[in-house]
């Protein structure tokens, strides 16, 4: 099934999710949902509380022919940083450049309940890190310069107003 992708100024996206307990049937049907919707849309990432689900939850596709389905992540960053464009789908039409650590380390448990470690670097050490943001609230328009905030500040409540329409 596909889901609706909530659009910046809505208040999910500003929550702090919670862990997951366990997996239930339930949990797997939105992973497999939130797969659907990513590759309907043809996104890289896409976290839980983009369809309305403040749980710690993101799926990945890089294009590497794993879809990474990530439950209950901790992240630890490496201190070298890179700067990269980004977008995200919750905010269409917005992409600028963010500063990021170049690498990652993600510890999660997948759909199976097993526990994963990756290290990942650069489009898959990006997302790890854009879609943990996700949970924690953060959008990837905070981490902007005060110059890059003021060119899309428009744009942003343009999508605030219109948040609940279709996607551009
Ligand atoms: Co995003």
């Amino acid at each position: 099934m596909l889901l609706d992708i909530k659009k910046y100024g809505s208040e999910v996206l500003r929550k702090k999710s919670i862990d997951v307990k366990d997996i239930t049937k339930e949990i797997l049907q939105l992973m497999d949902d939130m797969v659907e919707t990513l590759h309907d849309i043809e996104g890289v990432g896409l976290a839980a509380p983009q369809v309305g689900v403040n749980l710690r939850i993101f799926i990945i596709d890089i294009g590497d022919g794993k879809v990474r389905k990530v439950i209950n992540p901790m992240i630890e960053y490496s201190d070298d940083k890179i700067e990269c464009e980004e977008g995200c789908l919750s905010i269409p039409g917005v992409y600028k450049n963010v500063q990021r650590s170049a690498k990652v380390t993600v510890k999660y448990m997948n759909e199976n309940g097993e526990q994963v470690e990756e290290t990942g670097s650069e489009l898959l050490g990006r997302a790890f890190q854009h879609e943990y943001d996700h949970l924690e609230g953060i959008l990837f328009t905070d981490k902007l310069s005060p110059v890059a905030k003021r060119l899309v500040k428009k744009r942003l409540q343009e999508i605030s107003k219109a948040k609940g329409e279709p996607a551009l």
